[in-house]
């Protein structure tokens, strides 16, 4: 499969659906610690990525509340989910128990580098299952996971 660099999908003929999940307290992206998570919204980050895989079916969603990412996840019908659960990383029991439920392969992905941070950043209750954990690398992270699925699938 051949990929062009300037728009990853130009060239393959893709059918994939990709939900994105942001967790809580990324609604504040581009207002919220700006030197930490950087200085775009998360709408503008979820723009970007639909014009950089135009042929991609994206389900963007994102919450506050635990329950809810749990409930949308079980409605999913989704090739791959990428996933910044945000503080529930650290705690949620839950969301992980929801997307082994659904059996659906996902990323994670956190804009910060993680263990570099705060001692209780560190634990991650997703890192052992996701396909792939990325951090540190800003809202790249995002385009980053989705460009190793269309690579690789
Ligand atoms: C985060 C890191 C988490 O520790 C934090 O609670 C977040 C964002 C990140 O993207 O760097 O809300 O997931």
């Amino acid at each position: 499969m051949s990929l062009n660099s300037a728009n990853w999908c130009s060239t393959v003929e893709i059918n994939m659906k990709i939900a994105l999940i942001n967790g809580p307290n990324l609604n504040l992206l581009g207002q919220r610690e700006p030197d930490v998570y950087g200085n775009q919204g998360l709408e503008e980050i979820n723009n970007e990525l639909q014009t950089l895989f135009p042929e991609i079916t994206f389900s963007f969603f994102q919450s506050n509340s635990e329950s809810e990412i749990v409930n949308f996840v079980h409605t999913l019908k989704v090739d791959y989910i990428v996933i910044n659960p945000a503080a529930f990383t650290h705690t949620s029991v839950a969301i992980r128990d929801a997307i082994l439920g659904v059996g659906i392969p996902f990323y994670e992905i956190h804009l910060s580098n993680v263990h570099a941070r705060e001692e209780f950043r560190h634990k991650s209750y997703f890192s052992d299952k996701a396909k792939a954990v990325i951090c540190g690398l800003g809202k790249d992270g995002y385009s980053a996971a989705i460009q190793h699925i269309v690579k690789n699938t």
